[in-house]
C-alpha cells in the first residue's frame, strides 16, 4: 500500500503529461495533410506509371494506393500504425536506415537511402520539418487512410489541384 501511495502521484503526473502532449499534437487528416506530401514528394517514384504498365515502383513500394502501401515494399511493411518509430516510412525521412537482412540482395551492403531519394550525385534534401512531423503524427495516430480515397497519378493530381485553385480564385 505504501508503495502505491508513493507511486500513484507519479503515475498521475505522467498520465497528465502524456495527455497534454497528445492534446498538443494536431489531429492529422490524410487528405488534407498527408496525401499532398506523398503527391508532391514521393509518388513520382512510388507510384504506377500510367503510360508504362510494366514499370515497377521504386523498392516495389506504392504510395498511391492504400492497400499496396500497407503491404509495403522490398523490405516488408513500411507503415506500422500507431508506431512511427518502428515504421520504415518515417525512419527514412530522418536519414538512411540499415537494410534488413530479409531484403538482402541488390545493394545489400549499403543502407537504405534516406527519403525522398536524392538524384544520383546530389545531396539528400530532407522534407521540411513540418511535413516530417505530420507524417510522424499521422502514423502515431493510427495511419488512418480512408478506403474511399482514390489516389491518382501525381501528374493528374497536380493538374486537378491547379484547376481547383483557378476555379476557386474566380
Ligand atoms: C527519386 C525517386 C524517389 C523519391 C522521390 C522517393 N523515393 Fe522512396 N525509394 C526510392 C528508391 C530508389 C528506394 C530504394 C532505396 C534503397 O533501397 O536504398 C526507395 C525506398 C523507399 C522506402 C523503403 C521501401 C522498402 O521496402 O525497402 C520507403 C519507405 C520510401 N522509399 C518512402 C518514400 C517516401 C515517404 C517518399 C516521399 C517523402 C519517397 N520515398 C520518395 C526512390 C524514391
Amino acid at each position: 500500500m505504501k508503495t502505491l501511495v508513493r507511486t500513484l502521484p507519479v503515475f498521475v503526473i505522467a498520465l497528465a503529461a502524456a495527455s497534454a502532449a497528445w492534446a498538443q499534437e494536431p489531429k492529422v487528416d490524410f487528405v488534407r495533410d498527408i496525401e499532398p506530401i506523398f503527391q508532391a514528394s514521393c509518388i513520382k517514384c512510388h507510384g504506377l506509371n500510367p503510360r508504362d504498365p510494366h514499370h515497377h515502383p521504386a523498392a516495389r513500394l506504392r504510395l498511391d494506393d492504400r492497400v499496396a502501401a500497407f503491404k509495403g515494399g522490398r523490405s516488408g511493411k513500411v507503415i506500422i500504425p500507431g508506431d512511427a518509430r518502428r515504421s520504415l516510412l518515417y525512419r527514412l525521412l530522418n536519414g538512411p536506415v540499415p537494410r534488413p537482412k530479409k531484403a538482402a540482395g541488390l545493394d545489400s551492403d549499403k543502407d537504405i537511402a534516406a527519403m525522398p531519394k536524392a538524384k544520383r550525385g546530389q545531396k539528400w534534401k530532407p522534407l521540411p520539418a513540418r511535413e516530417v512531423a505530420l507524417i510522424k503524427a499521422w502514423i502515431n495516430q493510427g495511419a488512418v487512410w480512408p478506403a474511399s480515397v482514390k489516389t491518382i497519378p501525381a501528374k493528374a493530381w497536380h493538374a486537378r489541384r491547379k484547376t481547383a485553385k483557378e476555379t476557386s480564385a474566380d
